[in-house]
């Protein structure tokens, strides 16, 4: 995902916009939103946000523990012909464990966010209590690209540049949010860090895809500038698709 470094409320609604495409592409076949009320796990700007109210859902709330103004979103909205739909969002600065009681959802969204979230099995674990029981609600998780990917630092400078370039040198070679998004933000995630905690919360396994690193044919020309104990499949894994449930939301 590219970091985004404006405060411009317009060119951040672009952003935003630009974002359908790949919510579609991702979420578009694993859900049916018309008159669903969504949660977004980590809304940031509204990115699935706009997508899940272009698909007819009922109500969306974002949360992000980041505090994000909404008139790009609004923009966004506007931009679209979509600004009646206005009240039917709201972005706040909560987690999912300090939210206030936001009532049941049909869906929680939550796209490039995992490989950000410390805590990740309660984090998953928490989302139960905004998951109506007997109702058939579902989590759908998109993120990419991981940490150990060839992408994984964020930068797009070179393939796997963050393992195989000093940090000292690095640091010179990206801007200020890039550093601070790759060296703060960041939680190293695997895929199996991820399965074992979807498996430690508890939930269910309804549909998992993976994309194979978009650098794979240059791997093991790579390979030997890598560090040795990181393992090959982590290096070559670069995004995942979950689709989640709880038992009682069978
Ligand atoms: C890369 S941004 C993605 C934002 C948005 N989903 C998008 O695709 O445009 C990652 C977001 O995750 C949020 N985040 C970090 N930890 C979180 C947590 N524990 N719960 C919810 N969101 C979190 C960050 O504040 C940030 O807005």
């Amino acid at each position: 995902m590219q970091q985004l470094e404006t405060d411009d409320p317009e060119q951040i609604a672009d952003y935003i916009s630009n974002y359908l495409g790949h919510c579609e592409k991702w979420f578009g076949p694993a859900v049916n939103l018309k008159d669903k009320r969504v949660l977004i796990l980590g809304s940031g700007w509204g990115t699935e946000a706009l997508w899940a109210l272009s698909k007819g859902a009922s109500e969306v709330v974002g949360i992000d523990p980041e505090l994000r103004d909404r008139e790009p979103l609004d923009i966004a909205l506007k931009n679209r012909g979509m600004e009646e739909l206005m009240p039917r969002v709201s972005l706040l600065q909560h987690t999912s464990f300090d939210a206030p009681d936001l009532g049941q959802f049909d869906y929680v969204l939550s796209n490039n966010v995992v490989e950000h979230i410390t805590g990740l099995s309660a984090t998953l674990y928490s989302l139960r209590r905004f998951m109506p029981k007997d109702r058939r609600s579902r989590i759908v998780i998109f993120t990419d690209p991981l940490f150990f990917s060839s992408s994984g630092a964020h930068f797009y400078l070179r393939k796997w540049e963050h393992l195989t370039m000093g940090s000292a040198r690095l640091k010179t070679r990206v801007s200020e949010v890039k550093w601070d998004n790759y060296r703060n933000t960041l939680n190293g995630m695997t895929i199996t860090d991820m399965l074992g905690a979807v498996r430690e919360a508890g939930l269910i396994i309804l549909d998992l895809k993976i994309i194979a690193d978009r650098h794979l044919s240059e791997f093991n020309k790579i390979a030997p500038f890598i560090p040795s104990g990181i393992k090959p499949m982590d290096l070559c894994l670069e995004g995942l698709f979950l689709k989640l449930s709880f038992p009682e939301n069978l």
